[in-house]
């Protein structure tokens, strides 16, 4: 397969290459990355330094804009993309509440370019890679299903579900063979340390205060980067056009209980644990029902929450290098001005 890959040198773009790589080594891989704060091209230098493999594949990659027309054009077109993974986006919540105009920008109108691009050169398959966070939030009982009402309350969320509601009018309207991806929240290797599991890592590897929202009772249901990375495989091989499919792993945990686990883990006090001030519009829990996707895919997450979080943890002790390398003055920046404002 020839397949374009966008937003490859960010988290879950980065483990998706790797895996389809190792699964799939017949396949031409073209990553285009604008590499934001987010994106790290050194992620996959391996791969570009050993680009073409035994079984004749090849990884190239491209430095740009998915909202940039003329770009993904002649991409798709020098390369003869038979399909599209799309994984570029702003994705962080909490800067998408500081600004969400960059949010609009890449994630609805990147997404729309990308659709018609598509559209326009023929490709066979496209796969929006989109969240849980569209169906708003839930209760303490209840799951998010695929007919469950989009009631995004964040910037981030909003501009997510733009995009979805866009895929769905290029498959209605043009007949593209589309489908969507919407996974809860993911860890494991590679994850900017914005994030929950790799930002409390790092401040705890310094002793420093771990910073829970609120009361720390808001639930999320977290799933290994791996599994998530297989869901959107399998969408993408067989997945139905027009189709959403949820993706969950099973290990919904209140926030607190987590970061507990994890101080446990790392041999570091719980007095460390310090609450700040609550994310505005912070959804209460997310919890996923994903039996479409295994009774349609064969999706089933693999990988226990004990088991990937020892091998996250595992993963950035010995890439340490790697956290000091990704923290730029523009992450110091904003992570400055977010925790400044939550005492
Ligand atoms: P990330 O922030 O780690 O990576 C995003 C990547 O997109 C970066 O490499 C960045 O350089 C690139 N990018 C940003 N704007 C771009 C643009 N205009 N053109 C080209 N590239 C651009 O994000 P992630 O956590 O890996 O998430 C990837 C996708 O999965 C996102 O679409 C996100 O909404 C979705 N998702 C994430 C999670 C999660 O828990 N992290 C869960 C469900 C869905
Ligand atoms: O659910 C999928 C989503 O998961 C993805 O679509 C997003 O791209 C991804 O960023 C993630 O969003 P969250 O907002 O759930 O993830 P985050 O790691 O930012 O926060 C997880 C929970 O931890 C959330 O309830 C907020 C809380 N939190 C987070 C940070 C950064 C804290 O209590 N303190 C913190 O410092």
């Amino acid at each position: 397969m020839r397949l374009l890959v966008t937003g490859g040198c960010g988290f879950i773009g980065t483990n998706f290459i790797l895996m389809m790589r190792e699964a799939h080594p017949d396949w031409n891989i073209v990553n285009l990355d604008l590499l934001t704060y987010a994106g790290n091209r050194l992620n996959l230098l391996p791969l570009e330094a050993s680009s073409r493999t035994a079984s004749g594949g090849d990884y190239s990659f491209a430095h740009g804009d998915i909202r940039d027309p003329e770009f993904v054009s002649a991409l798709l077109e020098e390369h003869r993309i038979e399909a599209v993974v799309n994984f570029a986006a702003e994705s962080h919540v909490d800067r998408s509440i500081n600004d969400p105009a960059p949010f609009v920008s890449t994630n609805v109108q990147g997404a729309q370019n990308l659709l018609e691009r598509a559209r326009r050169h023929g490709v066979e398959r496209f796969v929006q890679v989109s969240t849980d966070e569209v169906y708003g939030t839930l209760g303490p009982e209840g799951r998010f299903s695929e007919s469950t009402p989009l009631a995004p309350n964040s910037p981030y969320s909003a501009s997510k579900a733009g995009a979805d509601l866009m895929v769905r009018a290029y498959v209605e309207t043009y007949g593209l063979d589309a489908v969507i991806t919407r996974c809860s929240n993911n860890y494991g290797p590679y994850q900017f340390p914005e994030k929950l599991i790799p930002l409390m890592f790092l401040k705890a590897l310094r002793d420093e205060p771990l910073p829970v929202y609120g009361d720390g009772r808001n639930v999320r249901d977290w799933i290994f980067v791996d599994d998530h990375c297989r869901g959107v495989e399998l969408a993408l091989l067989k997945g139905r056009a027009g189709q959403a499919y949820n993706f969950g792993g099973n290990a919904e945990l209140p926030n607190i209980e987590l970061v507990k686990t994890l101080l446990d883990l790392l041999d570091k006090p719980h007095s460390l644990i310090t609450f700040v001030k609550d994310r505005p519009g912070h959804d209460r829990r997310y919890a996923m029902d994903y039996g479409l996707a295994s009774r349609e895919l064969g999706f089933e997450p693999r990988v226990s929450f004990s088991q990937g979080l020892t091998q996250t943890i595992e993963w950035y002790r010995d890439n340490a290098a790697w956290l000091d390398q990704v923290q730029s003055g523009a992450y110091r920046d904003f992570m400055d001005q977010w925790y400044g404002e939550r005492k």
